[in-house]
């Protein structure tokens, strides 16, 4: 009979993972993270807005909710809506209660000028850690506080491949894990979260670690666990057009940046006249996307903001912009739409259970109902945050230390069986003609054609991938195959356009409540 590894497993070290390491780890549960890179990569380290709060006077709760709602569309869940924007307060406190460094921060106030605007928000309220460096300040202190911890275990460059499921009460018990020497082994726990974070990169053009192809929500449907509203991805419109699809964060346009074409025309009078370039990011990138199209470029224009304030708020994309060869004081900046953000995902209560025993979900790999058919701009983090304290003391209440693991065939695969089969050079430019393939069909150019056309390209590749391997490329591959496909898959079960979903012929862009609307559900 197998002994558990450790009590909780938690998978992915973003903020979600972290933050539920920390508040378990503090309840004195012996926690390993797992992580399939280095602890510094994933998408929470290259966050550059922040994490919208309602922390003014003139601003409220209620006001956050109600600007939520409105972005989702009619597709958030109310009650999750109020309840992690109603918590969001509290956990600032406590994060900053841990050392982390808010811009401005003093017992729960902060002076106007430290917060950030954003699209669709009607109130500043983007709280910052350190400028346009959020991600990488409050992940520095999370890391550290981490790996401090005597209670946190934190193994890098090991990669979950399979959850491991109790073949008789179908409960999950840890995972099948690849560490760096190709070694394949089982970690039991006794209660699993998975914080593997989104699926954008999935896409050619996507402003997410290359980490983010989707393997928390591939193993949680090869498990069971109910998957839904894959199809709203939303876009970014603002990347910069380079090799690396560098994010422009929205703050930008927050402090006054307009967005031209190749024609000097600030095209976005022709798309939202009232709201421009601050409209929400569905209707933004499409514009952009739009605008391509027809004038081939598209450029970010924050000139008027002068070199010296440009330099004081967003000295990081200042800096990586410069070594590109951009300057944000004298240039025009180059810039695409890309795949940025995963708002559906493995359905969850607002404690981050899911349909599994002793599974949760957290972050953004999970499906809450906090964002709808798209998603309000600074509210990740936010979930991320609320989540993962919350996570903590649902499993408080509920763990149990003492229950039996029965033995389970594993069905762990043997290095001579693999040797033949795979070619790696042969996997690596499948897995890129996969991502072109997703970015030309299911991005901005949905149609039933093309996304069928697509499901069937996805299922010839799915043939030589169905055993887990020895070659960890070609276990990553794995999944990136069965997201893409689950993508796909939701895109069609949905076939009007709503929010950050866009049917290329029968596009949607108003911003107009629905009702009725459902989830789509993959099970
Ligand atoms: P992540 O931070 O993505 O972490 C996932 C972790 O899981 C990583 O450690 C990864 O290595 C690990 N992992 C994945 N698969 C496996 C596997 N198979 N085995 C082991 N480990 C695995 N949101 C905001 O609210 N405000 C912002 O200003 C903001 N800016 C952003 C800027 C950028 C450039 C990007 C990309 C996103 C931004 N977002 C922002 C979104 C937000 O950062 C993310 O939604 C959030 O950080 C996700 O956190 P997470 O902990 O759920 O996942
Ligand atoms: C940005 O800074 O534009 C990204 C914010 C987010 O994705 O929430």
């Amino acid at each position: 009979m197998p002994k558990p590894n450790c009590d909780i497993l938690i998978i992915g070290s973003g903020a979600a993972g972290l933050i539920a390491a920390l508040a378990l780890a503090d309840k004195n549960f012996n926690v390993l993270v797992i992580t399939k890179d280095a602890v510094t990569e994933s998408s929470s380290a290259y966050a550059q807005g922040g994490i919208a709060v309602s922390l003014l006077p003139t601003d409220s709760p209620k006001k956050h909710i109600q600007d939520t709602l409105k972005v989702g569309l009619g597709l958030c869940e109310p009650k999750a809506v109020e309840f992690f924007i109603n918590k969001i307060t509290d956990s600032i406190q406590k994060l900053s209660a841990w050392g982390i460094p808010f811009s401005g921060y003093k017992e729960g106030k902060v002076a106007e000028e430290f917060l950030g605007h954003e699209a669709a928000h009607s109130e500043r309220r983007i709280l910052k850690v350190d400028s346009d460096l959020s991600g990488r300040m409050l992940m520095k202190t999370l890391w550290e506080k981490a790996c401090r911890h005597s209670k946190i275990s934190i193994s890098q460059g090991t990669f979950l491949i399979e959850l491991l499921k109790d073949s008789s009460t179908g409960a999950i018990q840890g995972g099948i894990f690849q560490d760096i020497n190709n070694s394949i082994f089982p970690i039991y726990a006794s209660a699993t979260i998975l914080a593997t974070g989104g699926l954008s990169s999935l896409y050619l053009k996507s402003t997410n670690p290359a980490v983010s192809v989707g393997d928390g929500i591939a193993c949680a449907y090869r498990a069971g666990a109910i998957i839904r509203d894959l199809e709203f991805i939303q876009f970014h419109p603002t990347a910069l057009d380079y090799k690396h699809h560098f994010l422009l964060s929205e703050a930008l346009r927050g402090e006054g940046a307009i967005l031209v074409n190749a024609l000097g025309e600030r095209f976005m009078q022709k798309y939202a006249p009232e709201s421009l370039e601050l409209s929400s990011r569905a209707v933004v990138s499409q514009a952009v996307w739009q605008e391509i199209q027809e004038n081939k470029s598209v450029y970010l224009d924050i000139r008027h903001l002068g070199l010296e304030r440009i330099k004081k708020t967003f000295n990081g994309i200042y800096s990586f912009c410069k070594n590109a060869g951009f300057d944000l004081s004298t240039d025009l900046i180059p810039i695409t739409p890309a795949a940025h953000y995963t708002i559906g995902g493995i359905k969850t209560d607002l404690d981050g259970k899911t349909n599994l025993n002793n599974l949760w979900a957290i972050g953004e790999v999970a499906s809450t109902g906090l964002h709808g058919a798209d998603r309000l701009a600074s509210n990740s983090l936010l979930e991320c945050i609320v989540s993962g304290f919350q996570v903590a003391e649902n499993i408080n209440q509920e763990i149990n230390l003492s229950q039996e693991f029965s033995d389970q065939d594993l069905n762990l695969p043997t290095e001579q069986a693999n040797k033949d089969k795979i070619d790696l050079i042969y996997s690596k430019e499948q897995s890129h003609k996969l991502k072109i393939k997703m970015w030309e069909l299911a991005s901005f150019n949905r149609t039933e054609k093309g996304l069928n056309n697509l499901l069937d390209y996805i299922s010839s590749l799915e043939v030589d991938l169905l055993d887990l391997s020895f070659n960890p490329f070609f276990n990553q591959m794995r999944n990136q195959v069965l997201a893409s496909k689950l993508l796909v898959q939701s895109a069609l079960q949905r076939p009007y356009s709503l929010g950050s979903h866009q049917m290329a012929e029968n596009l949607n862009l108003s911003n107009e409540l629905s009702e009725g609307l459902i989830h789509t559900i993959l099970k």
